[in-house]
């Protein structure tokens, strides 16, 4: 038996009646996932948290389940950065009626900021951040500072 698939008496996080799924997020990434999809749970939003719970194809993964929110592709495709592996299930009435997974998107808008302290996008007048996605890394469209490590700790909050 494989550990994804224990049965239900180990669930540790329940399952949800409508919503998205957001699964096999690495291990300790489940937190910076929210923070690029903006939620905080500040506008009452129901969310179940699950860290470093055993898995199959990852040693130790996240999930998220974020309830009465049906999560677009392109709001998740952002997730690339710090998900590549992240399959994303939406369920409707308990059941699972579409699952994907995330697509690396060409430009990251308005979710990282750029490192770099004399960057336009970090100065006193608010530019959006704009980054392109490299194959190894993101780059500052405005300032060219590329980053490789450490993405997520970029992440805008
Ligand atoms: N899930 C949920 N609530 C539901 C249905 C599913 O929280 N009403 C969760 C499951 O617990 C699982 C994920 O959504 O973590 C995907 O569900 P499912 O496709 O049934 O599981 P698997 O086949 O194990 O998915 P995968 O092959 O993507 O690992
Ligand atoms: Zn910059």
């Amino acid at each position: 038996m494989s550990n994804d698939d224990r049965g239900d008496h180990e669930l540790r996080v329940s399952k949800i009646r409508n919503g998205t799924v957001i699964d096999h997020i690495p291990g300790g990434q489940a937190l910076n996932v929210l923070a690029i999809l903006g939620i905080d749970g500040s506008e009452g939003e129901e969310i179940s948290v699950g860290m470093n719970v055993p898995s199959d194809r990852l040693a130790r993964k996240d999930i998220l389940k974020v309830e009465d929110r049906e999560l677009s592709q392109d709001e998740v495709d952002v997730l690339s950065l710090i998900a590549p592996d992240a399959t994303i299930n939406i369920v409707r009435e308990f059941d699972v009626v579409e699952k994907h997974r995330v697509d690396r998107p060409a430009v990251v808008e308005g979710v990282l900021s750029c490192p770099n302290t004399g960057c336009i996008t970090t100065g006193d007048e608010p530019v959006d951040s704009r980054f392109d996605v490299l194959d190894d890394g993101v780059r500052c469209e405005y300032c060219e500072t590329i980053v490789r490590e450490g993405i997520a700790s970029l992440i805008e909050t």
